[in-house]
């Protein structure tokens, strides 16, 4: 099946009250994980690449390989950029076969980032391709996506940006952050606001960045085989549900593969020290992905079943 716009499961995630996960993609293990995920799970998939994943694997390389996992697949599956910093890398994206796009100008002042996203929005539309925005910042550090204190998106001003700019989804600011470092204390999202914004735009879909929910037993593994992880928290699975239950349509995850592949390949390097064929790690931790992805789509997205 040939990539697809993110348009229909979108429509459905918002009258069946689920999200579609959005899982970062940087080689081939991670590709074949979700995918295999995907399809155990009959569920619909999107694969982000973020500017850093285009540097690493090249976007010829990323695109060939997801290529050749739909090969393979009958599932609706979305290739979309993640955090475009600028009108060049979506444009190289939607010449690139990219069907969904995304111009990161939540930095901006309002008006800069209007107008961005509209000139992102005329070139994507003019081609058949999506196109996602952000307003609101998150807290949390990543590369190119800098914050340090979180501004809440503004409900009134995210109605105008919308219809403004022409975006077809949009990130909000209600808690978040990226990373593995979300919450000192209790985690807690604002869905009085995400509430508020879904009730002034109806039938709109809402996408939440950094929701990760940075499995302990990730952590644990991690620290027990000679990593150092101190101090991680994500955002429980039972807030993520109720977003997803919500207007949020889309639920970005990369820590958490981050986590489930290291924790795997330290554990697999400390029980095996005499192994050193790449093949005997990079099997368990492409399995780890599967299984932790599985896991969010049954679980916490309510996606399976929907493709
Ligand atoms: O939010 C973005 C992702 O976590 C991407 O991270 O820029 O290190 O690939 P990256
Ligand atoms: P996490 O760091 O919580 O996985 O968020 C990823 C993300 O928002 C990618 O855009
Ligand atoms: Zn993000």
């Amino acid at each position: 099946m040939p990539l697809t716009s993110p348009r229909n499961m979108f429509d459905r995630a918002l009258k069946e009250g689920f999200a579609v996960g959005a899982f970062n993609v940087n080689n081939m293990e991670i590709i074949q994980g979700i995918l295999q995920a995907g399809a155990e799970e009959d569920a619909p998939v999107i694969l982000q690449v973020s500017a850093g994943a285009r540097k690493y694997a090249g976007q010829n390389y990323i695109v060939r390989l997801v290529e050749a996992g739909l090969m393979e697949s009958d599932l609706p599956v979305v290739l979309h950029l993640d955090h475009g910093a600028d009108f060049e890398i979506c444009r190289d994206c939607v010449d690139g076969g990219f069907t969904s796009v995304m111009i990161d100008g939540s930095h901006l002042p309002f008006e800069e980032n209007i107008a961005l996203t509209r000139r992102v929005v005329d070139y994507a539309h003019e081609r058949g391709v999506w196109v996602e925005a952000e307003l609101g910042r998150l807290a949390g550090v990543e590369e190119d996506v800098h914050a340090e204190h979180s501004v809440y998106t503004d409900p009134d001003q995210a109605v105008e940006f919308v219809r403004r700019s022409g975006c077809d989804s949009l990130a909000v600011a209600i808690g978040t952050s990226h990373g593995a470092y979300k919450f000192k204390g209790e985690a807690k999202l604002d869905f009085d606001r995400l509430k508020t914004i879904g009730d002034l735009l109806p039938g709109y879909p809402l996408v939440l960045h950094g929701a990760s929910s940075v499995p302990q037993e990730f952590v644990r593994a991690c620290n027990e085989y000679g990593g150092h992880v101190a101090g991680a928290a994500g955002v429980p699975e039972d807030l993520l549900r109720k977003a997803a239950s919500m207007a949020v349509c889309k639920i970005n995850i990369d820590t958490d593969i981050r986590l489930a592949i290291t924790a795997s390949i330290r554990k697999a390097l400390a029980e095996h020290p005499e192994e050193f064929d790449p093949r005997a790690y990079l099997k368990p931790a492409r399995e780890a992905v599967r299984n932790m992805v599985r896991h969010k789509m049954r679980a916490v997205l309510g996606c399976s079943g929907k493709a």
